[in-house]
């Protein structure tokens, strides 16, 4: 028996955030150790709300650098790109046709975009559900590290798959398990911290894990701290900057800057200046390798090449179990033609006809 499978993925609509890292990529460095992993770049999710196409290819340039530099080893990990990997949009057709829309419009997610971008509610933002399935099952991945807001999307893919097994009377998937990282509490964004650090909030409300550091220094200086009249408990704002502090300064640090605000007098330029310091200082191996990678263009055609080679091959094998579920053809090399002649009637194939399917 192989190891069980991980896979996650991150759209590549810009650059990964301290939100995002402290969220799930950490505790996909981790995984490595225990699963096989599969870390994807879902540049057709990013297809699903208004990009540029020029931008594209660049974002997934720069978020498989994010990944390498962050952590993800592609000797032990499959780094991929999920549009290099067909079988991803195939079986999200076929999850598609045993998916009630009513049960994807219950999607928050659904209904947050549509309210965001009114003039771009579309049948892949309904469905989006439905192709993160698809990526998940595809690996017959068990585990999926991702942060709590995805909960209701995996909640969708059992769904699925129960359903795919009920109308098919096959048990080809495992139904996949959410890992959300329960130490690190929210980041939330620097410009509005009532809210959870996103690209959404713009390139002022985050840190970005490649952000030089006169940015990081400039963004933790005017970050929000007290917006309302100061009462008795912590603001937003400042809470989120010693939950920073927290994670990345040292514990006296914490512990002595805790202690000033608790006598009432911290200030909180102090507070700021000590932050920005501990995150350049936390993020300087990940800048140095990431300026290694951006320097080798070769190295990473060769990762991502490999990957998307590992991946079809899985992809494939799990495909070819559907199709012969579903009644399709199947094209699994060698086994195209008698795929074909079972079709075409001849008993080439030496197999009984798929019973009917009750559907519905
Ligand atoms: N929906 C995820 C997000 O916005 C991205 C994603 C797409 C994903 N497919 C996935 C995450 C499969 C985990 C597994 O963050």
């Amino acid at each position: 028996m192989g190891r069980k499978r991980v896979f996650s993925g991150i759209r590549p609509t810009g650059p990964i955030h301290l939100g995002n890292y402290l969220g799930a990529i950490k505790s996909w460095i981790q995984l490595q150790d225990r699963y096989e992993c599969i870390y994807a770049i879902v540049d057709y999710h990013g297809m699903t709300t208004p990009y540029h196409p020029a931008e594209m290819r660049a974002n997934v340039r720069e978020l498989l650098i994010d990944y390498l530099a962050a952590g993800v080893d592609p000797e032990r990990s499959i780094l991929m790109v999920q549009s290099a990997v067909p079988e991803h949009t195939e079986l999200a057709w076929i999850l598609g046709t045993v998916t009630p829309i009513a049960w994807l419009e219950r999607v928050p997610t659904f209904k947050e975009k549509a309210e965001q971008h009114p003039d771009y509610v579309h049948l892949g933002l309904l469905s989006y559900g439905v192709l993160m399935a698809a990526d998940i099952v595809l690996y017959k991945a068990e585990v999926v590290p991702v942060g709590e807001d995805q909960l209701p999307h995996l909640e969708l893919t059992r769904e699925i798959v129960r359903r795919f097994h009920h109308l098919f009377g096959v048990r080809i998937f495992p139904e996949p398990q959410a890992l959300v990282p329960q130490d690190t509490a929210r980041i939330m964004s620097l410009t509005d911290p009532e809210k959870k650090m996103s690209k959404t909030l713009g390139p002022r409300s985050l840190i970005a894990l490649s952000d030089p550091p006169e940015a990081i220094r400039e963004k933790i200086m005017k970050a929000v701290t007290d917006t309302g009249p100061s009462g008795e408990r912590m603001s937003p704002g400042v809470a989120n900057l010693f939950q920073l502090l927290k994670i990345f300064g040292t514990e006296e640090e914490y512990r002595s800057l805790r202690a000033e605000y608790d006598a009432g007098t911290l200030r909180y330029v102090n507070l700021k200046r000590t932050l920005a310091d501990a995150i350049i200082r936390s993020l300087e191996p990940f800048r140095r390798r990431r300026a290694e990678l951006e320097n080798d263009p070769a190295y990473l055609e060769r990762v991502l090449r490999d990957g998307i080679r590992r991946a079809r091959a899985i992809a494939r094998e799990t495909m070819a179990e559907v199709k012969e579920a579903c009644g399709l053809l199947r094209d699994e090399p060698g086994l195209g033609e008698a795929g074909v002649a079972a079709a075409a009637g001849s008993k080439a194939a030496g197999e009984q006809a798929p019973e009917a399917v009750e559907r519905r």
